[in-house]
């Protein structure tokens, strides 16, 4: 292939596109307060893309290396320049006590000792190595001293600066050290997905984090919301810090996320007091702390004081007290979901735990059960962590009496009795019954759901009132469902059943990406819909096909891919989706990105703003007009082309006929789009 030649202002736009981004993408991700708009950031993005592909000339640190690259077969080991330690733990403020006093006696001193006081994230240890400024290597800390390479998988972590900036002094080689982790509520969308897409759900944030980072699939990885925090140094070549804090002001100057709050106390008295201080912050912060770490903050009396076996005589981790209860286990319960997976629940004896009763624990799964050796009838250690659902820690054997009951993996489906297999290699237990009543409500709640069809009106208890009156087999029902059915119930009035009718009518009308998630196939997620979306225009463009073709889209494994295919050679499955089609759904797909023709683009250059209510949620809209090259802006201007009035406009519309601006109705707008 010819090489196009790289004119020099190409080359500066490029360099200037890269350093732009960088800049912005920290604004969003480190301060989080952003000074552009998404959409002058992606279109910035989409530039440099362009310009890359077609000068083949792409700087280490561009922003579109974070993305696409390629699944690994195994992790190649890294060696730490320097090993990464563990920590000392303290219990009480005594043990803090004593810490001071051993560091004083090793080091011969009498006086007080400055130290630091920062949170003890909870997470996944990284090591970030940077050579000439530019990311270089990321890796686990596995035994410590060798870890493993996820430098792509870390890259996918916005946060994680590409190269150092910011600062004068960039030593020639630094190694940095922080925790990869996640914030409570995500972790907890993360496993709501994961329990409706059959998969087994994680124990806590900690073991979300680094399975999301332990991923051979870096695509996995980005689309977990995961974070970072930097608080130590490794291995340094052309520079040095005189102290921690020195180190943490150089860090949150070279653009690094570090703890959100790192204290400085002028002795061992101090040092409690902030303890006190963070412990008090602990249920206010998003993410999950375990305790703090108190650290020397002279590096010279680090160094003096040096290492005892695996931890080091400088620092140690006070960990706060854990809302934990000893209760007693009443009964284990399978716990039926859409896919059919049966996760045990454990029904316990109310207990206080953090002023929060708690009465009910997740298990996870069997193979949780057989490890820690939970029966019923157990005694057992409870966790409530942050808002986290409450798990069991341990089994207190010592109260056991031998009446306990070891519950198995029930053979039949507790709700419909049919088989339950274990797929070699796969931790759920799942119910095989096409027609479980657990299956089927939870399918069609799912179907309705917020982010799916999103039929208002239609939560868990509707949908057991109208699946137990064998008015719903089959989310299909719901479209034959009649206001004079509805009106039998006792839950329905003239105009709960109206609203409801009236629901459903208006979920004919939406995208593939929410249509695909609806249908509840095997491991497809939202994530995956939108994927699939993007990489096919229509509906039926899916049916009969092989997985092969779609194993050939990067971000769909072999697994998810014959899921889909699964589901789309069936020819039950499709006598349903046309069905529906003769029923009066219509399906538009504003997330295609496949063969862009131009004429794609009929609102190009032009700006609408939407007021009063659309037959489609106003974000979809917007993302329509986007998707056709238009600019949707919030509120009216002379710069407006067309305000798209649906029902009820607001004050938009006034100020629109007094600027002069056109108006059109949202049919109008579908017709412009062709
Ligand atoms: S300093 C030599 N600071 O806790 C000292 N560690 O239990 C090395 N951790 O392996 C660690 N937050 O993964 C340090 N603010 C913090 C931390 C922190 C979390 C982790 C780290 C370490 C583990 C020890």
């Amino acid at each position: 292939m010819k090489k196009t030649e790289l004119p020099e202002e190409i080359k500066k736009e490029i360099e200037q596109l890269v350093k732009e981004l960088n800049y912005h993408c920290y604004r969003y991700y480190v301060l989080d307060s952003p000074v552009i708009s998404d959409e002058e950031y992606d279109r910035m993005f989409l530039r440099l893309k362009e310009l890359e592909e077609k000068y083949k000339y792409i700087l280490p640190d561009s922003p579109t290396r974070r993305v696409g690259a390629p699944p690994l077969e195994k992790f190649e080991k890294v060696k730490h320049k320097e090993p990464m330690l563990s920590l000392d733990n303290a219990f009480s403020y005594d043990d803090i006590l004593e810490f001071d006093r051993r560091v004083k006696r090793h080091l011969g001193i009498t006086g007080d000792i400055e130290y630091t006081v920062e949170p003890k994230y909870d997470g996944l240890a990284i090591e970030l190595s940077y050579v000439g400024g530019i990311l270089h290597k990321a890796s686990t800390r596995g035994d410590g001293y060798v870890g493993e390479d996820v430098t792509q998988n870390i890259k996918t972590i916005r946060s994680v600066p590409l190269r150092i900036e910011g600062v004068d002094e960039v030593p020639e080689e630094i190694d940095i050290r922080g925790e990869v982790y996640m914030n409570v509520e995500d972790f907890e969308a993360l496993n709501r997905e994961r329990e409706r897409e059959g998969e087994p759900l994680f124990a806590n944030p900690r073991n979300a984090a680094a399975g999301s980072v332990r991923q051979l699939d870096p695509s996995i990885t980005a689309s977990r919301k995961l974070h970072l925090a930097c608080y130590g140094l490794g291995y340094i070549k052309g520079g040095s810090f005189s102290s921690h804090m020195e180190f943490i002001d150089w860090l949150r100057r070279a653009r690094f996320p570090v703890p959100y709050l790192v204290k400085k106390a002028r002795n061992i008295e101090e040092v409690i007091e902030v303890l006190k201080e963070v412990e008090q912050l602990r249920s206010t912060l998003p993410f999950e702390a375990d305790g703090a770490v108190v650290k020397v903050n002279d590096m010279e009396l680090q160094r003096r004081l040096g290492v005892k076996t695996r931890e080091p005589r400088w620092a140690i981790a006070y960990k706060f007290p854990a809302h934990q209860g000893t209760t007693k286990i009443l009964k284990i319960i399978p716990s039926v979901g859409r896919t059919g997976v049966i996760t045990p629940v454990a029904i316990l004896e109310p207990v206080q735990i953090g002023g929060v009763t708690v009465s009910r624990s997740t298990l996870h799964n069997w193979d949780e059960i057989e490890r820690k050796d939970i029966r019923e009838g157990d005694t057992v250690v409870v966790e409530r962590a942050g808002d986290v659902i409450p798990h069991v820690i341990t089994v207190i054997k010592e109260k056991r009496t031998g009446r306990e009951r070891k519950i198995p993996i029930p053979e039949r489906c507790p709700e419909c009795g049919s088989r339950v297999v274990r797929e070699e290699g796969e931790v759920a237990a799942r119910c095989v019954g096409l027609n479980c009543p657990a299956q089927v409500r939870e399918r069609i709640r799912h179907f309705a759901s917020r982010d799916a069809m999103d039929i208002e009106g239609l939560g868990e208890k509707n949908v057991e009132l109208l699946y137990e009156k064998g008015l719903i087999r089959h989310f299909i029902d719901l479209y034959r469902l009649k206001k004079e059915d509805l009106l039998k119930l006792p839950r329905f009035a003239d105009k709960s059943a109206q609203n409801l009718i009236d629901a459903i009518e208006r979920s004919k009308k939406t995208t593939l990406a929410r249509f695909l998630y609806a249908l509840g196939i095997l491991h497809v997620g939202e994530f995956t819909a939108k994927i699939l979306a993007k990489n096919f225009r229509t509906l039926e463009e899916l049916y009969h096909i092989s997985p092969e073709r779609l194993s050939s889209i990067p971000q769909i494994g072999d697994k998810i891919a014959r899921s889909i295919a699964d589901f789309f050679n069936d020819p039950a499955n499709i006598e349903t989706l046309e069905t529906l089609k003769k029923m009066g759904l219509s399906i538009t797909n504003p997330d295609y990105e496949g063969e862009k023709k131009p004429e794609k683009k009929p609102l190009k250059g032009l700006t609408f703003v939407i007021t009063g209510t659309l037959p489609l949620p106003r974000k979809e809209v917007e993302e329509m007009i986007e998707s056709a090259g238009g600019h949707a802006a919030s509120s009216v201007s002379r710069s407006t082309d067309y305000l798209v009035v649906g029902d009820n406009p607001g004050s938009k519309l006034d100020k629109a006929r007094r600027l002069g601006v056109k108006t059109i109705s949202y049919d109008e707008l579908l017709e412009m789009m062709g």
